[in-house]
């Protein structure tokens, strides 16, 4: 990722994240929506599962210069998506959700400088959690 890149997904997280509870919901119903069949590997309570999802994406986010830094905890988040049963096809879904949230979430703000970058991200962060490298 650019320097500029890296701006432009803390700038647009800062404010996706005043409405969390709500983008955290968005993209469960969304994901639930095109890909049914994963609901089932979901087995606990939702709410604190969106909370789950929405903390880790401010702890990356916050450490997106500086990957490197928080490998061994990316490494294990992957493991434990081996575990669930999670594959390189959910990992691309669940990336096309992300970005849709996102969209939705930053309205008329939203662009495709911004579209590119969180992809660029995504794609390094799920990379990493598949392969169990940064
Ligand atoms: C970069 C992408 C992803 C991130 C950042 C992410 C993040 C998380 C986090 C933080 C947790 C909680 C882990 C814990 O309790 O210690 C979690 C759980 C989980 N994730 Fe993901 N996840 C991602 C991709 C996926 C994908 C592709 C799937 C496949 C459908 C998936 C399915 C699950 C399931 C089934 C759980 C456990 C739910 C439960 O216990 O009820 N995740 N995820």
């Amino acid at each position: 990722m650019t320097p500029e890149q890296i701006r432009l997904v803390k700038s647009s997280w800062a404010s996706v994240i005043l409405i969390a509870e709500e983008a955290g919901s968005m993209f469960y119903k969304r994901l639930f929506e095109i890909a049914p069949e994963v609901r089932p590997m979901f087995k606990h309570d939702m709410a604190s599962q969106e909370r789950k999802l929405t903390d880790m994406i401010t702890y990356v986010v916050a450490n997106l210069d500086k990957l490197k830094e928080i490998a061994g905890d990316v490494k294990e988040l992957g493991s434990k998506h081996k575990v669930y049963g999670a594959t390189a096809e959910h990992y691309k879904i669940v990336g096309e959700c992300l970005i849709w949230t996102l969209e939705k979430g930053m309205d008329d703000k939203w662009n495709k400088d911004l579209e590119t970058a969180w992809l660029s991200g995504y794609t390094i962060l799920a990379d990493a959690m598949m392969e169990g490298n940064v």
